[in-house]
């Protein structure tokens, strides 16, 4: 490669590196796997070392990724007193090997090593004072984090006052920062993604982004249910007699914290690599997802002397386990419908044991992704479960293919009810359009409808079968019409769920507008989609009669969602529909109480106004109210916000600094209700989850 070849490749691999640094870090939906990301970094690095002259100061081999959104101004963000480094990291034992021989040569003592489990979840810095945690920061680019400490003091491993220590223990000091890993737990994650798919929302990638996206939410009440956990992993202060990270972290377990026991002291390679060896295999019994093993030198005074780069210590790095595979024969795909018309293959497989439960069944994308590999049944495929849930097959073992296969023909026609498939060409996936005849679509349009967030009727996916199988419901408005003594003649349908599933559908007729909206299935509609037409249109009627260019021109709606409302309302079928829904008394536009609340972005807060705005006081009360929040007169530990206008009152300034009660400003306080929507801003068509 010459030196132009060269520049070339290095600024297109510095943009890809880039982009999925921001899919990573800020939308939590990263579209390549971490072993990916690594080569491209990897390919980068070696091109940089045999061009040294292309290093430029930002390239990412230099820097590291940046949680802090952009768009978001919800939390405060303060600068970290030590920079959050990121880890050098390897897959071969042979550069672990040169890593310890760098650092043997440094010295004349034997080294000694700390090898932890390196957990996948997303950093963050505690700063403790007097024994009580005083503040949570993100990682953020390393240098300022946003501060999540409302959100980290419901997590219940995470100690929010240190007890005293006995007599004989080392005691913590004044004031010390400990950093670690925030992590959904793999059952926590499980129950989330089932909630979100019932209720059409898009489910998170791995427990990673689950556990980043709930870091970062607005409501503390919401982080606690989702359960989060903690394990902390590097203690930063200057304290007499602790002189190695693992007395460091003997005495962070004394004073309470969470400190992972998978732990060991290692003398020397071999007893690094058997940790490895052991890990590689026992890690998928753990309860939290982990990627690796992080290799630390013990010795604080070593690592002092060894130093860091602009971007990671030189005295620690991580050994990362590759995605757990297995191989194994493909035996016939199945394709299945979800609600919206999505077809995805999902293939048969030979069963195959995984990270711990049996695989007899993956996801094969599309039909660009069958094509792409070239998988063809009776190929041995391998099977990937990164932090995934749902295994996915990767590619083909073109060695063990046997003479006889041929290519996989995807198939043309639907295969519940026969309609020849549609492909838009902007959507990888097929679709089936027969919309009123296809059996899955319809019952996945009730479910829908059914679902907690939307009517929230009781019932699921056993109850839609057997209602739709009797032919007593086609669509939804048909629920308002059951006859309660054909209810209780359903299999195993009793008095008392026929009561439940009555009183339940009464209650559906009085749920908010936005949820109707919802819960009717404009393609694309998600639940967030939904609250703001609800709230910019007020109601069915005028959404649906809204000129086009309304629709098309609202920056908060974008194209793809416009043309889904226009087509909706042109289905006859629909419009039949929704005049059942209407005669039943159900909610066709919003209550006066709903259109005086804009949103719920400030919902529970309590905020503190001092000095001018543009607006009066008075107005500015009422739009704090119309999001949710409530104003309330003196600065406490309950504030939430400070809102400080031109020239606020200097005592209340004063004492929400002392508090660490962020400040904001009127410009920040509309952005952070959605008054005005960050710089080009569209909402994303929300994507629509097939029933898998
Ligand atoms: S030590 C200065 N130990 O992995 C070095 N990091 O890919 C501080 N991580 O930024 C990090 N488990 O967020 C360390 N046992 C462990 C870890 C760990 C997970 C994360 C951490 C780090 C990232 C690097």
């Amino acid at each position: 490669m010459n030196r132009s070849q060269a520049a070339i490749r290095v600024s297109e691999l510095k943009n890809a590196i880039n982009e999925h640094n921001k899919k990573y870090y800020v939308l939590n939906a990263p579209a390549i796997s971490d072993f990916e990301f690594d080569m491209l970094l990897q390919e980068l690095n070696t091109l940089e070392r045999m061009f040294p002259h292309l290093i430029t100061e930002d390239s990412p081999t230099q820097t590291v990724g940046s949680d802090i959104s952009t768009e978001s101004r919800a939390f405060r963000q303060y600068p970290h007193k030590n920079p959050m480094l990121s880890l050098s990291n390897t897959y071969s034992r042979e550069a672990l090997a040169e890593f310890h021989n760098r650092i043997a040569k440094t010295t004349d003592r034997d080294v000694e090593y700390v090898c932890e489990l390196k957990f996948d979840g997303t950093a963050i810095c505690l700063t403790y004072k007097n024994g009580q945690l005083f503040r949570a920061l993100t990682r953020g680019d390393g240098t300022v984090g946003d501060d999540v400490t409302r959100n980290v003091e419901r997590i219940k491993s995470i100690p929010t006052q240190l007890s005293p220590v006995s007599s004989g223990q080392i005691p913590w000091p004044h004031e010390f920062e400990i950093r670690g890993e925030i992590l959904m737990p793999f059952s926590s994650f499980r129950e989330l993604n089932a909630l979100k798919e019932e209720n059409g929302e898009t489910p998170f990638a791995n427990p990673r982004n689950a556990a980043a996206g709930t870091l970062k939410l607005l409501s503390a009440d919401e982080v606690e249910r989702r359960s989060l956990d903690c394990f902390l992993y590097h203690l930063i202060a200057d304290i007499p007699g602790i002189d190695t990270h693992w007395q460091a972290m003997e005495a962070a377990l004394q004073w309470g914290f969470p400190i992972s026991k998978h732990r060991k002291l290692c003398r020397d390679l071999d007893q690094i690599n058997e940790f490895l060896d052991h890990w590689d295999t026992e890690r998928t019994g753990l309860r939290v997802a982990t990627d690796g093993v992080v290799i630390k030198v013990n010795d604080f005074s070593l690592q002092r002397s060894l130093g860091m780069t602009a971007k990671s210590p030189r005295w620690a790095t991580a050994y990362k386990f590759k995605a757990q595979q297995a191989a194994t024969r493909l035996l016939s795909v199945d394709f299945q419908v979800g609600r919206t018309g999505a077809v995805t293959p999902v293939a048969n497989l030979q069963p195959v044991l995984l990270s711990g439960t049996t695989v007899k069944r993956a996801s094969l994308h599309n039909a660009d992704q069958i094509a792409l590999h070239d998988i063809r049944l009776g190929d041995t495929v391998f099977v990937e479960k990164g932090g995934e849930i749902i295994p996915k097959v990767v590619g083909v073992d073109l060695e063990a293919r046997p003479e006889d296969t041929v290519p996989f023909r995807y198939i043309t026609h639907c295969p519940e009810c026969g309609t020849l498939l549609e492909r838009d060409p902007e959507e990888a996936k097929h679709f089936c359009p027969n919309r009123w005849g296809c059996p899955p679509q319809i019952k996945g349009r009730i479910e829908h409808f059914m679902s907690r967030k939307a009517m929230n009727i009781l019932g699921g996916e056993a109850l839609v079968e057997q209602l739709y199988s009797k032919g007593m419901v086609k669509d939804p408005s048909d629920l308002y019409d059951l006859n309660p003594d054909v209810l209780r003649s359903l299999d195993n349908w009793g008095d008392r769920s026929t009561e439940n599933l009555l009183k339940s559908i009464e209650a559906s007729r009085s749920v908010p507008f936005h949820r109707f909206l919802y819960a009717i299935g404009i393609p694309y509609v998600g639940e967030t989609t939904a609250k703001y037409l609800a709230s910019h249109f007020g109601s069915l009627d005028n959404l649906r009669n809204a000129p086009e260019e309304e629709l098309t021109q609202a920056p908060e709606i974008g194209e793809k969602i416009s043309s889904s409302i226009i087509q909706y309302f042109r289905d006859q079928r629909i419009l039949i529909m929704l005049e059942r829904l209407r005669a039943a008394g159900l909610p066709f536009s919003q209550s006066a109480d709903e259109s005086a609340r804009v949103s719920d972005k400030l919902g529970g807060k309590q905020l503190v106004i001092s000095g001018n705005f543009s607006h009066s006081r008075e107005e500015m009360k009422k739009l704090i109210e119309s999001h949710g929040g409530k104003v309330i007169s003196a600065i406490s530990g309950q504030v939430d916000y400070l809102l400080a206008g031109e020239k606020p009152g200097p005592a209340k300034l004063q004492k929400a600094t002392k508090l660490n009660i962020p400040v904001i400003n009127e410009a920040d306080f509309l952005r952070l209700t959605g008054e005005i929507p960050p710089e080009g801003t569209v909402f994303e068509a929300e994507q629509q989850t097939t029933l898998f």
